[in-house]
């Protein structure tokens, strides 16, 4: 593996804070650490320290106060507005806690709306089928279950096969047997796609199915490991 791949996501001394004077909070307090092209990475860490305002700065939606972020050794702060779009646009699929689907498409569009950004896209009844939405594809979000729902946005992120999936809380709102079948769905297309892959949760049973463990704690990494002995989604217990 090139040194490249090997930090193919770097993110060095990056800071952030919201607010200022006496109300000024300082989110992320210089956070380090790397991401392998093509791992599977689990952010964990308390409600507050910080997860989703740095999955937002990954994903180019935020600024950082200092610090970087470099992808395939680019920093993002100097790819300029056009790239940084391109970047949003091609390359990072981001699934949201809270689906963001559209409302008068059915599942197949608010599908074709990620392929359309894509100049690769992937098979798009492919993709249908493995999500487990092929028959449900002429229905709209509120004909769907929270997990149904949670897979077409899954969908609309994975289907431009982007080099990055974000994936903040991905299954927080969902049951035990339904965040199963999401996280084996999630393990499943970053072992057939070699997407990098970043996802957020409370839930530290995960961990068992990452390549690569980070906790943040009070704006800090508090732990940066490895995982040899990987288990399928599956196979968690919690
Ligand atoms: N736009 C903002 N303006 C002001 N404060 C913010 C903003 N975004 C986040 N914060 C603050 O930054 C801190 C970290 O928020 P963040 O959403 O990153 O936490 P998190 O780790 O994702 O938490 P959770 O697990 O609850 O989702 C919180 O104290 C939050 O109030
Ligand atoms: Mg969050």
């Amino acid at each position: 593996m090139s040194d490249t791949e090997k930090n193919f996501l770097k993110i060095v001394d990056l800071k952030k804070s919201f607010g200022s004077g006496e109300t000024r909070q300082e989110v992320l307090k210089g956070l380090s650490f790397s991401v392998e092209k093509g791992e599977f990475c689990v952010l964990l860490g308390p409600s507050g320290s910080g997860k989703s305002t740095l999955l937002n700065i990954i994903g180019g939606i935020d600024n950082a106060d200092s610090g970087y972020i470099s992808i395939g050794g680019d920093k993002l702060e100097d790819l300029g507005e056009k790239r940084l779009t391109q970047y949003r646009r091609k390359h990072l699929g981001y699934v949201f806690q809270l689906y963001n689907l559209i409302g008068n498409l059915n599942v197949k569009e608010n599908i074709e709306v990620g392929a359309y950004l894509s100049d690769n896209p992937l098979d798009i009844d492919e993709l249908l089928n493995t999500l487990g939405l092929y028959e449900h594809r002429h229905k709209l979000p509120n004909q769907l279950s929270g997990g149904q729902q949670q897979r077409v946005s899954i969908g609309r992120a994975i289907v431009k096969n982007p080099d990055i999936l974000l994936c903040d809380e991905p299954t927080g709102a969902l049951d035990y047997t339904t965040s199963k079948e999401i996280l084996k769905l999630i393990g499943d297309i970053n072992a057939k796609y070699k997407n990098t892959v970043i996802m957020v949760t409370h839930n530290e049973a995960i961990k068992g199915m990452a390549d690569h463990i980070v906790k943040l704690r009070d704006g800090k990494v508090r732990l940066n490991e490895h995982n040899d002995h990987k288990i399928s989604a599956a196979e968690l217990e919690w």
